[in-house]
């Protein structure tokens, strides 16, 4: 089974194409998903797939974590998680098997996979040019060939199997923290009334249905359980939601799926 959160939908193309090499099957991760996956025998594997936020798990995927029965007997299993994201991860993959520990879990492998990036929220961060899409598509593509054939022969990672990027003790550990704290709250989220024609796309696409619209002008309200994914900011159709200033004039990735 693949366990998979996706805002922008990179995640969610990655974990369906290992899905289709390893005829597995994927599950998207909400706020409701019960985390108890219900194992079929000795051989079946649990597999995470989710973006990088801030050089940690999304909120949503902490949730989730927190809430995965606490392993017994049947903790042999072989769990294994890869991690999107437009650059680099920091030390997410060690934040991610402390967690998982914590359940009494044990990672076996992780994996970081570079697909488009979906950041645009500071000064200095946003979509990719067209050819480095391309570029990130095809290297994912043989990335995505490698890591089934490391789960399908059940095997470790290597370190070489993440990208952790410069000082990734202070991105994750400082950084993010302060990240969390007051860059994730939807609170900064602002729709710019004249441009929105209240067709709820936002309100869709939001995976943790935290858009509401606003009975009388029909645009969104945000409801204060986001995970932070963008989904909402990239899928407008027409550019009005922004967040904060810095996310101003930057670009829109389509949503795949
Ligand atoms: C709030 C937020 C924070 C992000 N932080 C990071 C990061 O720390 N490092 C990185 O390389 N990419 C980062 N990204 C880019 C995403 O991890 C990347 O584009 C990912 O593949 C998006 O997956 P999705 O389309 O499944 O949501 C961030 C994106 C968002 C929306």
């Amino acid at each position: 089974m693949i366990y998979c959160f996706s805002g922008t939908g990179n995640s969610l193309h990655a974990a369906h194409t290992l899905a289709g090499l390893l005829r597995e099957r994927v599950i998207r991760i909400t706020d409701e998903t019960q985390p108890c996956p219900a194992w079929q025998g000795a051989d079946e594997t649990f597999g995470l797939v989710f973006p990088v936020y801030g050089w940690g798990m999304p909120r949503v995927v902490e949730h989730f974590i927190a809430r995965l029965p606490q392993a017994g007997s049947d903790g042999a299993r072989y769990v294994y998680a890869v991690l999107t994201c437009g650059d680099d991860i920091g030390r997410t993959d060690r934040l991610l098997r402390k967690a998982l520990w914590q359940r009494g879990w044990r990672l076996q492998a992780v994996f970081s996979l570079q697909m488009r990036n979906t950041y645009v929220c500071l000064p200095g961060f946003d979509i990719d040019a067209p050819k480095t899409v391309e570029q990130k598509d095809s290297q994912a593509r043989l990335r995505l060939q490698h890591i089934a054939r490391c789960v399908g022969a059940r095997g470790s990672s290597t370190p070489g199997d993440v990208v952790p990027g410069a000082f990734p003790w202070t991105k994750s550990y400082l950084l993010r923290p302060l990240f969390n704290r007051w860059l994730t709250s939807d609170r900064h989220f602002h729709c710019h009334a004249a441009r929105c024609t209240g067709c709820g796309l936002c309100k869709r696409t939001c995976p943790l249905h935290n858009i509401a619209l606003d009975p009388q002008a029909h645009t969104p309200r945000w409801q204060g359980r986001c995970t932070h994914c963008l989904g909402c900011y990239h899928c407008c159709p027409h550019h009005a939601i922004d967040y904060g200033f810095f996310s101003r004039h930057k670009g829109q990735v389509k949503i795949i799926g």
